[in-house]
């Protein structure tokens, strides 16, 4: 097990890259290498996607005046970091019909990429939460000036870490259900419905 970390309880080592991303809000002053952000974005970029329409654009920025009108803005986002990588979806290449929210997800999973990759860098990352709120999302916009078909998910903050977090999983077993929920999981008035309204079989 890596020395790096401090865990209550040993876990398989193998999850260690998982286990150690944190969110880290303190950066140094270093700025982050145009190799490492560009590993970042081939990280994100080996994400899974609905029908792999790879429906992601990344918007990098290490502007000064830009990361602090992105900070005025995001009022749970005013960490300090030398850059930042806001991953939008562009909904022209989204799935279309039903399936068309799915690029909330195939971006998602490109933002996890990003924070896992980092880990292995070396740097630490914060994910800032975008969609859906309609403020931050109009805000953002503008800011960076994109389309109306570039849809801002979030902002990852990327930098140096200037404080370190131990490793930790939140495992918690009351989350997790074998084959399928049952009797006891369900209050009276859901005993003969699901939660469609079909009755369960
Ligand atoms: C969708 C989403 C939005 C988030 N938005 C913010 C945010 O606005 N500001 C922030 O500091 N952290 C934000 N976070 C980070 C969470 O606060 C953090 O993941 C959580 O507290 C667990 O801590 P950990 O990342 O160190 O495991 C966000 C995370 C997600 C997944």
């Amino acid at each position: 097990m890596s020395e790096r970390i401090e865990m209550n309880e040993a876990y398989d080592a193998r999850l260690l890259p998982i286990l150690e991303r944190r969110s880290i809000r303190k950066y140094t002053d270093e700025p982050v290498s145009l190799e490492d952000i560009d590993r970042l974005l081939q990280a994100a970029m080996a994400a899974p996607s609905a029908s792999n329409r790879k429906p992601w654009e990344f918007v990098v920025v290490t502007d000064e005046d830009l990361l602090r009108r992105l900070r005025r803005r995001l009022i749970f986002g005013k960490h300090i970091a030398p850059a930042a990588i806001v991953v939008c979806g562009n909904t022209r290449r989204a799935w279309p019909g039903p399936g068309r929210g799915f690029w909330i997800q195939d971006c998602s999973a490109a933002t996890q990429n990003i924070l896992l990759a980092a880990v292995a860098l070396g740097l630490g990352t914060c994910w800032i939460g975008v969609h859906p709120v309609g403020p931050f999302i109009k805000a953002v916009k503008r800011i960076l000036g994109l389309p109306r078909h570039i849809e801002p998910l979030g902002l990852i903050y990327v930098g140096h870490p200037a404080e370190q977090k131990p490793a930790r999983t939140q495992y918690d077993p009351s989350r997790i259900r074998w084959q399928r929920y049952g009797p006891a999981d369900l209050g009276a008035d859901d005993l003969d419905k699901g939660a469609d309204g079909e009755a369960i079989e």
